[in-house]
């Protein structure tokens, strides 16, 4: 059965989603809260508040449109170097967002997960976490990946040291990886690679998110401040991936 969803967007033009080829896994870089809030002259705190919005609408489409994965990019591990009462603010923000919106979040069937060392983020933000994996993880609807203290370079050389642990005859001369095994110790295991990467804000490049898991993602970008992201605009990033030619190093 072919079904098409259409939808009027913001520039008035008319998009149709395949609902046949909706990708199973997204990846979002929530970029440009800070410039959204200094447009209106708001402390940029205010930006990261505005930014948890987008996150609440955009997580509620995703489910409804039946897609798996949502990995959002909230905290990179070069994060730190920002000012100490911007870090405590979006710390403080997190747990918020978890004891606020986990009921909401629960009753619509999401997973909440996290990827990244989330050992080195204050005790609440780990314990809230911690809690609210546990009391979704048998929900049917889209996983939410939450990147907290997550950088691609740190999560390869982490997986590297855990498969090292792992290798019972350290001495042995004829030990071959594949790159199955490597996959099972990224904090992705047992997901699909994202299918496409959306940054808004007009930054072109994928600051150490995914690094592994993107050799075939389609990126799309986009001038909108994540704060202004919506619904619609989620829609044209999935019609334009939906009409790209992806021949994973084919022909
Ligand atoms: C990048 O924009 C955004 C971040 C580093 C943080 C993203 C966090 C949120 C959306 C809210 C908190 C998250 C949760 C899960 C509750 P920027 O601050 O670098 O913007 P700029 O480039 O315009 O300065």
């Amino acid at each position: 059965m072919f079904n098409i969803f259409k939808k009027k967007t913001n520039s008035n033009t008319s998009i149709e989603i395949d609902y046949n080829n909706i990708p199973k896994h997204i990846a979002i870089i929530m970029d440009g809260n800070g410039r959204w809030a200094k447009k209106k002259n708001l402390p940029r705190t205010f930006g990261h508040k505005a930014g948890v919005e987008t996150i609440r609408k955009i997580i509620k489409e995703c489910n409804r449109l039946g897609i798996k994965y949502l990995t959002l990019y909230a905290f990179s591990t070069e994060n730190w170097k920002r000012p100490k009462d911007e870090v405590n603010a979006l710390m403080t923000l997190l747990v918020e967002y978890l004891k606020k919106e986990f009921d909401e979040l629960n009753k619509n069937g999401v997973v909440i997960n996290y990827i990244g060392d989330i050992s080195k983020l204050p005790k609440t933000c780990q314990e809230e976490l911690i809690k609210a994996k546990r009391n979704t993880i048998n929900n049917k609807g889209v996983v939410m990946n939450l990147a907290l203290n997550y950088g691609g370079r740190a999560e390869i050389i982490n997986a590297l040291n855990s498969l090292i642990s792992d290798i019972k005859d350290k001495n042995s001369k004829n030990i071959t990886i594949s790159e199955k095994d490597f996959e099972k110790y990224l904090y992705t295991s047992g997901m699909p690679d994202p299918d496409i990467i959306i940054r808004p804000s007009g930054e072109q490049r994928l600051s150490n998110f995914l690094l592994w898991q993107c050799a075939y993602s389609e990126f799309w970008y986009s001038d909108i401040l994540w704060p202004d992201f919506s619904e619609a605009d989620l829609h044209q990033a999935i019609y334009d991936y939906q009409n790209r030619d992806r021949r994973f190093g084919g022909i």
